[in-house]
């Protein structure tokens, strides 16, 4: 079989992650050409993929090259939508990172162009690739825990990775959209996949409270990291050095909690927080049958059937840690999807769905309303 050409748009952090494994899968795949506007990750990549390697003047030029097969996209948020329409139209097979785009319209136009294509599309919602999420979403389908009645889950990040969040181009919604859209896209994904269901209205609140100026003192009160990373300031492993996350403008909010009912009855809660002390990314759901608690980060997944002598039950999965060990499943399924044309499983609809119970939340929090999704699902 002939080599498999990848353009890649946007070589930052996870840009260049995914794109080191994927490759890493078979060697039939090649990037053969990025398009970053930022010198260091044009040095960066050419670092990973060989200083030979096509660098474009911007991402047109890219898409309309016509020895590629595939796009992949790994931008800032705000541009993934005029990216990956332009790459369709070019007949490009597209890899596009969460969130799919920043408004309903957006994704619309995005649906429209997919589909007018006829080509592949598939988003980077890492989690649904985890063993641990697979793990929950089977036994919930296997009807374990009978129907979902109502269910809690959250993504409270630690205190340095809010201050990453806090201090680079996603504190600001004209780049990345809120932080419910930016972060919170795949946890929303995650339990419309599970509970297997729109959903029909929602509300919120929510706000910008600790990541303020009058906090700042906080950097200074926290003893430094043994190698002297200091608190809020650095994460380990990245390579761009970030703004001061109490000082810079930012209009996202660092806590806000959510409620959701689906078209299916399930009610559910959620509760995001960027300055946690201790970090989850828990579910718990209640079913007729019984009940399941899971947590990817510690890996831990127990479920108990209803009866006095139940006992509970350890099913936890080796998915553990921040994306669930979902990214080495993502980048061998897409090499799948690459090599051997298989329809990928996560892709635009999913992606939208997501995109769209995010902005709905984000409209209940702006308007200090109850959100009906009707007009939005109708659109879709
Ligand atoms: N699936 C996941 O779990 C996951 C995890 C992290 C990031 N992401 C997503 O990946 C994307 C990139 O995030 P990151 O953490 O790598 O950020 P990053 O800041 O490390 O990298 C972003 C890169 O995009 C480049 N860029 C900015 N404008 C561009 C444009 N117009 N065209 C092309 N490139 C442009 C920047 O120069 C930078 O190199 C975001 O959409 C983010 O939401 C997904």
């Amino acid at each position: 079989m002939k080599t498999v050409h990848i353009g890649a748009i946007g070589c930052g952090n996870f840009g260049l992650s995914i794109i080191r494994k994927l490759l890493a899968c078979d060697n039939r795949l090649k990037v053969s050409a990025i398009y970053d506007p930022d010198p260091r990750s044009v040095a960066d990549a050419k670092a990973l993929l060989g200083a030979d390697i096509t660098v474009c003047a911007d991402h047109r030029e890219l898409v309309n090259l016509p020895h590629l097969q595939w796009v992949m996209i790994a931008s800032w948020n705000c541009y993934h939508a005029e990216q990956v329409i332009d790459a369709f139209q070019a007949g490009k097979h597209v890899f596009c990172q969460k969130p799919l785009a920043l408004s309903a319209a957006e994704g619309l136009a995005m649906k429209q162009a997919w589909e007018k294509s006829g080509k592949m599309f598939t988003i980077g919602f890492t989690l649904r690739y985890s063993p641990h999420y697979r793990k929950i979403k089977q036994v919930v389908a296997e009807g374990a825990i009978g129907q979902i009645l109502s269910m809690e889950f959250n993504e409270t990040r630690d205190f340095n990775h809010g201050g990453y969040i806090m201090g680079n181009w996603r504190r600001l919604r004209k780049n990345a959209g809120t932080h419910l859209l930016e972060k919170c896209c795949h946890d929303i994904d995650l339990v419309n996949w599970i509970v297997g269901a729109r959903a029909r209205r929602v509300a919120s609140f929510g706000g910008l409270d600790f990541f303020l100026p009058e906090n700042e003192h906080r950097i200074n009160e926290i003893p430094p990291r043994s190698d002297g990373k200091r608190a809020y300031c650095t994460r380990s492993g990245l390579r761009r050095s970030v703004e001061n996350p109490f000082t810079a403008e930012k209009d996202i909010t660092d806590n806000q909690v959510a409620l959701l009912e689906y078209d299916n009855g399930v009610r559910a809660t959620f509760h995001t927080n960027c300055n946690a002390a201790i970090p989850e990314r828990r579910m718990y759901i209640l079913g007729t049958l019984g009940a399941l608690r899971a947590d990817v980060l510690t890996g831990t997944i127990e479920m108990k059937r209803i009866g006095f002598d139940a006992e509970l039950e350890c099913l936890s999965t080796e998915g553990k840690g921040g994306h669930g060990g979902g990214d080495q499943v993502l980048t061998a399924e897409l090499a799948d999807s690459m090599l051997r044309h298989t329809p990928p499983s996560v892709g635009l609809v999913e992606g939208l769905e997501a995109a769209i119970t995010c902005f709905a939340v984000d409209e209940a929090l702006d308007t200090g309303t109850v959100v009906d999704l009707s007009p939005y699902w109708e659109a879709f």
